[in-house]
């Protein structure tokens, strides 16, 4: 576990996992874009979340709604009135700070609630000394227009969560599907959140992805459920190779949950920034399905097929971000090991991201022991024939010690190296990234070897 941000930041511009967004044009402050490494890796974990729980359950579907969405979505939801931050400027440097972050900078629990000016222990600016202004609430949502007018009736906004588009959708899913009850709504989506103070890399950006369900239960059973959530996202965590002493489950006090919420577990990671949020599991109650039907007319309810009653569930919203995942999982695998160099005797640090393997951006890298076109030749086929199994690494430069390294860092699980013997006995040497031990194996069973290695 890493306990300075800079060094992973660092390694992923260098290996491309993840660049400064527009770089060219000198960056764009707290944006940024995933690179050929850094996107596999995301789209390893978001497969691996929807195939845990979409394709391999029976009562969970999925849908994929629209980021613009009827602007009355977000009256009825309470986010046009709710969602903001208190903010602070200074009149000085005019810098902008989220009140509540102030506060809790210097120990203090915030408690804004209709709070107009800063409270004393808040009233210069961190960073300057200068005056602060009094408090506002700033709403989070990113406006725009939709069509060529731009006027009041044109207004719409891009979606800051993702769960709304499950609500809206509940009738057309429980019309169009079989699904029993209880049932569940998954997405996967960007959502945007014009943040007062994003940083700390991809933790907090204004552009993000959640990964999100909506567990419709009956009221009744909400804390059996609540109770069946915290484990699936405890192993969850435990699959992305991040251990119990990494993270805590921490009860949100009532006077800080969500407008929607009757009870949220925040599951808040030890970042070398500080334990914060990682995922979060919440308790919606009937809230919102309600407030759809009022607002839209429509019967937003579900009926029993053997009692024929009716009723409007309640909801637990499981939710994961994307970035904080990938974030999360990084930070856990990064180590920084002892290890053997060529020369006899000597040893020198070794930086091993030991991303679960199922994750690894790449399985299997294969080498060839030098650039000799006899060695290239095989090796290229043997590439090109894994391919079809695995996400597979061809390297041919640099010596071979560089490159175990080079994998090593980009957390590839298994190199395979191809050398002058292999033309005679048709066997090449697997190398494992964690232990660093050697096996040699027959080319025709390099398939079976690789496979019940990933599968053990
Ligand atoms: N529907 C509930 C909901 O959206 P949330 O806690 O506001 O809950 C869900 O957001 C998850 O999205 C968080 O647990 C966190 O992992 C991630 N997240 C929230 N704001 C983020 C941001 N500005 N940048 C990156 N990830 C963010």
């Amino acid at each position: 576990m890493l306990d300075s941000l800079d060094k992973l930041v660092s390694l992923c511009k260098r290996r491309g996992f993840i660049f400064p967004s527009s770089e060219i044009y000198g960056g764009f402050a707290n944006a940024w874009d995933y690179g050929p490494l850094g996107v596999e890796l995301k789209n390893n974990i978001k497969h691996a979340w929807w195939k845990r729980f979409v394709q391999e359950r029976g009562d969970i579907v999925g849908i994929d709604a629209t980021v613009i969405m009827n602007p009355k979505v977000w009256q009825t939801s309470g986010h046009l009135e709710n969602f903001t931050d208190p903010l602070v400027d200074c009149k000085k440097c005019k810098r902008r700070f989220r009140a509540d972050h102030l506060l809790e900078a210097k120990g203090i629990k915030p408690e804004l609630g209709a709070m107009k000016t800063p409270p004393k222990e808040m009233t210069e600016c961190p960073e300057c000394g200068g005056e602060l202004t009094s408090v506002r609430t700033f709403n989070l949502m990113f406006k725009t227009f939709v069509g060529p007018v731009e006027d009041e009736s044109t207004i719409a906004y891009l979606r800051p969560e993702t769960a709304q588009g499950m609500f809206v959708d509940f009738k057309q899913v429980l019309d169009s599907t079989r699904v029993g009850f209880p049932f569940g709504i998954a997405q996967i989506g960007r959502s945007f959140r014009n943040e007062i103070t994003p940083g700390n890399f991809i933790f907090r950006t204004r552009e993000f992805e959640i990964m999100e369900i909506e567990y419709f239960v009956r009221e009744k059973e909400w804390k059996k459920y609540f109770e069946q959530w915290r484990k699936e996202m405890e192993e969850w965590i435990a699959s992305l190779g991040i251990t119990k002493n990494e993270y805590q489950e921490v009860d949100m006090p009532k006077d800080e949950l969500a407008h929607y919420s009757k009870r949220t577990m925040d599951f808040e990671y030890e970042y070398p920034f500080g334990r914060k949020e990682l995922y979060g599991l919440a308790y919606r109650t009937d809230f919102d399905l309600k407030r759809h039907a009022e607002m839209s007319g429509q019967e937003l309810t579900y009926t029993d097929p053997v009692t024929n009653e009716k009723f409007v569930p309640h909801v637990i919203e499981p939710t994961w971000g994307v970035d904080r995942s990938v974030l999360a999982t990084l930070l856990s695998a990064y180590h920084e090991e002892q290890a053997p160099t060529a020369e006899q005797g000597e040893t020198d640090t070794r930086v091993v991201l030991k991303i679960p393997k199922h994750l690894a951006p790449y399985q299997v890298a294969v080498l060839p022991l030098s650039k000799k076109e006899e060695l290239q030749v095989i090796t290229k086929s043997l590439a090109d024939s894994l391919r079809k199994k695995f996400r597979v690494d061809y390297d041919e430069t640099q010596s071979i010690g560089r490159r175990y390294r080079r994998q090593d860092e980009i957390g590839t699980p298994y190199c395979v190296t191809v050398d002058f013997d292999s033309l005679n006995d048709k066997k090449v040497t697997v190398r494992d990234r964690d232990t660093m031990k050697q096996d040699r194996v027959a080319i025709d069973q390099l398939g079976t070897y690789l496979e019940k290695k990933f599968n053990a």
